[in-house]
């Protein structure tokens, strides 16, 4: 969700008002995939690396972060939305963690649209502490062992990564799990990020040809 403290300038405000519009923005994007009938939606609203941002304004998305939680749990949950924080919670203060927690055992038996987070989440770190598990547990490590322990275990590969705001670049996200993702770079900022624009996104992916390795030739016989 790139683009939010460039959409805020443009409007000659603070940055922070940037990741309020976004907040409204992801809202909407989450009620559009649900009604196009997404099965699974991860949203990227906050990395390991955003921390070194300034104080302000990782505490304004703490804060934004723990309000949403606290006031959207039970809508999410009446529209049958599971709701799945993926990260590295250690770092939370204890009443957010409180309420992260609060959140997933509420919407966890909901069978509608899968709602990922990832806050304060690295695709490396998630590497990291899936293959450590493993480790500690002694167990053998194959492809399917160390997926199995990774923040999104029991979610599909995401067929689709979309990054707003112009920049082509992964930035840490799913590293392991978009190893076949199909890519798609947005000139939107995010909090304009609007249902036609996210329509195209989807157009575009309808139309790519998902090889898997495979030739072209291979997947029409
Ligand atoms: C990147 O834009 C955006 C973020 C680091 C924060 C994203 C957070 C939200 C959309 C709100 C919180 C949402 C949830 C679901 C908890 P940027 O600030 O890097 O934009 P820039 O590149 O224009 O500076």
């Amino acid at each position: 969700m790139d683009g939010n403290g460039r959409w805020a300038r443009q409007r000659g405000k603070k940055r922070v008002m940037g990741h309020k519009a976004g907040m409204e923005r992801a809202r909407g994007v989450a009620e559009y995939c649900s009604e196009q009938g997404v099965k699974v939606l991860t949203l990227f609203a906050f990395s390991s690396e955003n921390w070194q941002r300034p104080q302000e304004e990782v505490s304004f998305l703490m804060d934004l972060f723990a309000t949403s939680l606290n006031n959207e749990s039970k809508k999410l949950h009446k529209n049958n939305v599971r709701l799945r924080i993926i990260g590295d919670h250690g770092r939370f203060d204890p009443a957010l963690r409180q309420a992260i927690d609060k959140a997933e055992a509420l919407t966890g038996d909901n069978d509608g649209l899968t709602l990922l987070i990832a806050a304060n989440y690295g695709g490396r770190w998630d590497i990291l502490q899936a293959a450590r598990r493993l480790a500690e547990a002694g167990k053998e490590m194959t492809e399917a062992s160390l997926a199995g322990q990774l923040t999104t275990s029991g979610c599909p590969e995401p067929d689709l990564v979309i990054r707003t705001g112009g920049e082509m670049r992964i930035s840490n996200f799913l590293l392991w799990q978009s190893a076949y993702s199909e890519l798609y770079f947005a000139e939107e900022l995010w909090p304009d990020f609007d249902e036609d624009a996210m329509a195209r996104a989807l157009g575009e992916f309808a139309r790519r040809e998902r090889r898997f390795g495979k030739t072209g030739e291979q997947l029409k016989s």
